[in-house]
């Protein structure tokens, strides 16, 4: 039984074998097949915070495979009304998997040590590991080999950033980052990405131009994430020259494309003539989620494992 709780948790030929079976499925799926793969496994998902895309592509992806999600809102009572501990072991009896969005990274740690089925993190204030998946499974589509080409991150050094490095530094790609200092990777998080991804290659710059000089993806997201509302008004200040515009898209070589996890707040970190524009691959990376997240469940639960 495994868990996914970070992409340290994967080898890179783990990732390899999970794209593989998205794209398989993903090609199904094209022609219409929505083979049941995982008849009456049923999925739990918790969530602490807002979710469409993590939320509704583990729901369709996990009835596409003949099994059932449960959305557990509030009325379960996740962290108030018993311990963690009891908790888990009651729910992972009853469950498969569990899927689990939470403020605090240690929450979905301290859950996963409890249960006795397969916990995926949905997004945590340190990591976004399914995001990053999707990311890499959708640049996956557009070259041959990932290795060798670099990925510019500009913007805040968040959980998405976060499982992107560990990502590109286990498929061989190289990161850059535009970040002004103080929203850097602090050292706790630098020492989790060197012991994880020993060989990622990471420039941190505060020149968003140089940043996206060789890159193959142009990446950001919002200046504030969830829980940091209250932080908004100085991040803007803060990050005000590193928004990827047309300008900066100019930087960048010829066939870069655009990335953004989404929900984008448009005319901050991203104008809309970007995200909207020819070398915006955003809506393909939001759909690849479901495909991603298909990929992740039959690694977890099918026969195939
Ligand atoms: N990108 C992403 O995780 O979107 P949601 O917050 O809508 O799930
Ligand atoms: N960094 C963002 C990602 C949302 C999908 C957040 O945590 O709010």
């Amino acid at each position: 039984m495994r868990h996914l709780i970070t992409l340290a948790d994967l080898t890179a030929a783990e990732i390899e074998r999970i794209f593989a079976i998205a794209e398989d499925l993903k090609s199904k799926y094209r022609t219409g097949l929505r083979e049941p793969i995982l008849p009456g496994r049923v999925m739990a998902m918790l969530f602490e915070k807002q979710s469409l895309r993590t939320r509704v592509s583990f729901q369709a992806g996990m009835t596409h495979l003949g099994g059932s999600a449960m959305f557990l809102s509030d009325d379960v009572g996740f962290g108030k009304r018993e311990t963690m501990a009891d908790f888990g072991r009651v729910l992972s009896r009853m469950v498969d998997v569990i899927v689990v969005r939470a403020r605090r990274h240690q929450t979905v740690v301290e859950l996963a040590e409890h249960c006795e089925c397969s916990v995926i993190n949905g997004l945590t204030d340190l990591a976004h590991p399914c995001q990053a998946m999707a990311d890499l499974f959708t640049l996956r589509e557009l070259v041959d080999k990932l290795a060798g080409h670099t990925l510019a991150w500009v913007g805040d050094a968040n959980n998405v950033a976060f499982s992107l490095a560990l990502g590109c530094g286990k498929l061989g790609m190289r990161m850059t980052m535009a970040t002004p200092r103080g929203y850097r990777f602090s050292e706790e998080t630098m020492a989790l990405i060197r012991r994880a991804a020993p060989d990622l290659e990471l420039d941190v710059t505060d020149d968003p131009a140089e940043a996206v000089r060789d890159a193959l993806a142009v990446y950001t997201d919002v200046w504030a994430s969830m829980g940091q509302e209250a932080e908004r008004e100085t991040r803007k200040r803060d990050f005000a020259d590193y928004q990827v515009n047309a300008a900066l898209m100019r930087h960048a070589q010829q066939g870069a494309v655009f990335m953004h996890c989404l929900p984008a707040r448009r005319g901050e970190e991203v104008t809309d003539d970007v995200i909207d524009g020819p070398q915006s691959i955003v809506v393909d990376q939001a759909a690849n989620r479901m495909h991603a997240q298909k990929g992740i469940l039959v690694w977890l639960l099918g026969p195939t494992t």
